[in-house]
């Protein structure tokens, strides 16, 4: 092809190139140190909610288990910085959200959620295809969240000021919202 000048600058193109990759290489294997990221927590299952049926709770395990439980399956990459950081965070942040670990109350978020196809989210849905839920086992989820809602009713987990006013906090959706981290 071309001989103008050609040669020298596909030269100097991939001496470029390959700088680049030992900055790239460096920068990764330093990132490796920081240590966040580093443990995968599984605390002890305190109560495992009560899904009404044996499917719903095989969808739930396959669809919410891993960022909404205290038995989360710790994918290669969670031991690989910088991905580990993000899945280190889903799993806190989910964790506090809702844990169906620890036999608290699951509110009428969870059914919402799902059906709104906002859960699970869709990064996780792209790495996980036992999570991409068709519409009937969406549906079949979204039923069994409706009927735990019901039998965790009362059942709260961390017994945060419910001495006997149940009927108090009747207007549930505002309850749960407060503190959400939900600035995303
Ligand atoms: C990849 C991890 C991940 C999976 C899988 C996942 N969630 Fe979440 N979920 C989160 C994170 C992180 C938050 C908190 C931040 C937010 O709201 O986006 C959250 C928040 C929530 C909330 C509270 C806020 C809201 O949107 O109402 C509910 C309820 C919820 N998830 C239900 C579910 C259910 C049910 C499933 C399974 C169908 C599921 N999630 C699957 C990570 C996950």
């Amino acid at each position: 092809m071309a001989d103008r000048g050609g040669r020298p600058r596909r030269a100097r193109a991939w001496r470029l190139l390959g700088r680049l990759a030992v900055v790239g290489l460096v920068a990764f294997v330093l990132v490796q140190f920081v240590p966040y990221g580093w443990a995968h927590p599984n605390p002890p299952v305190i109560a495992d909610a009560p899904w009404p049926t044996p499917e719903s709770a095989a969808l739930a395990r396959a669809a919410c288990y891993d960022c909404h439980s205290n038995e989360t399956e710790w994918p290669f990459y969670a031991y690989v910085a910088p991905m580990s950081w993000f899945v280190r965070r889903d799993v806190e942040q989910g964790r506090r959200e809702l844990n169906f670990s620890l036999g608290e109350r699951v509110t009428d978020d969870a059914a919402e959620a799902v059906a709104d196809g906002s859960m699970p989210p869709r990064g996780y849905r792209a790495l996980h295809p036992g999570a991409r839920l068709s519409d009937q086992e969406r549906d079949t989820l979204v039923q069994a969240l409706t009927v735990l809602e019901e039998t965790t009713e009362g059942a709260d987990g961390g017994g945060d000021g419910d001495a006997g006013g149940d009927e108090d906090h009747s207007g549930r959706g505002g309850g749960g919202e407060d503190h959400s981290g939900r600035g995303r």
